[in-house]
Order: structure tokens, then C-alpha cells, then sequence
């Protein structure tokens, strides 16, 4: 089964009590549920992972870029202005979706602006957690038929 790497950026830990209102109740460890049953559903096996450390980000995304994994990824607030994350995605070697929670177009200014939408396939954004099934979905069609 090929395996898809669900990373999380800052602050995700803290789904359920996070700004409620923007980012809903439901936990992390609810989200990876979602996200492993939808895999499921795909013939498709998720390592999900959330750091609040960059340079840990930066070793997964190393990490999928070697064993060729793709990647689901919300960046969370290195969305807005890690150059460094960018980089490393741009070494990827397999499909790349970017994902959001909310809809950073549809708030503050800063986060307007995605250092890492260039580099991925796209990006599904302001569906809450249908966000990740609809980015798993597009991982799914990207890859190439097992046979
Ligand atoms: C977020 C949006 C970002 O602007 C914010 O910094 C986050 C979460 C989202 O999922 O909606 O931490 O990526």
C-alpha cells in the first residue's frame, strides 16, 4: 500500500481549543482519524505527523523527498513566510497538495500571500476537515496506477 504523509505545521497540536470559531472542536487526533479512514477508502496508507518545529518540517519533507513520498501538507503559519520550507519542497519527488483548515484568503492580509502554492499541485483550502480528504482525493489521482 503507498503510504502518504499527512504533515502539520504550528500550532495544529492545539485543534479543539484553538480559536474554536475559525478552526471548529474537533482534536488533531480526530483529524487523523478522518484522514487514515479516508486513506482507507483510497487503497492508501497515512503517516500523519504535526511539529511546531521548522527544521523538523524541513527533515520530513527531506525525508518524503528520498523514499518519494507524497505529501499532504498544512504549513500552518510557515505558509505565510518560510522560504526555507519552500526550498525544500521544490526538491520533492512525488505529488504535493497543500491544505488549509480555513480560508487564509477570506482573512488578515498576511496570510493572503503562500510561499509554498508555487511549488505544490494545489491547494484546498476553507472546508475544515474535508480540506485533507479532498487533498488525499487529489493525491490519490495523482499517482500513478499500481500494477
Ligand atoms: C491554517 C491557516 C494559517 O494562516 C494559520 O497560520 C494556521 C492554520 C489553516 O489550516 O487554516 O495555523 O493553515
Amino acid at each position: 500500500m503507498r503510504t502518504v504523509f499527512v504533515l502539520n505545521g504550528p500550532n495544529l497540536s492545539r485543534l479543539g481549543s484553538r480559536e474554536p470559531d475559525v478552526y471548529g472542536t474537533a482534536s488533531l487526533d480526530e483529524l487523523q482519524r478522518a484522514c487514515a479512514a479516508t486513506a482507507a477508502e483510497l487503497g492508501l496508507l497515512v503517516d500523519f505527523r504535526q511539529t511546531d518545529d521548522e527544521a523538523e518540517l524541513l527533515a520530513w519533507v527531506h525525508e518524503a523527498a528520498d523514499r518519494r513520498v507524497p505529501i499532504v501538507l498544512n504549513p500552518a503559519a510557515f505558509t505565510h513566510y518560510s522560504y526555507g520550507l519552500r526550498d525544500a519542497l521544490a526538491m520533492r519527488t512525488a505529488p504535493l497538495v497543500e491544505v488549509h483548515l480555513s480560508n487564509p484568503a477570506a482573512r488578515e492580509a498576511f496570510r493572503h500571500t503562500s510561499v509554498v502554492a508555487g511549488v505544490a499541485d494545489g491547494t484546498v483550502a476553507g472546508f475544515g476537515f474535508d480540506s485533507y480528504r479532498l487533498a488525499l482525493r487529489a493525491i490519490a489521482g495523482l499517482l500513478p496506477a499500481e500494477g
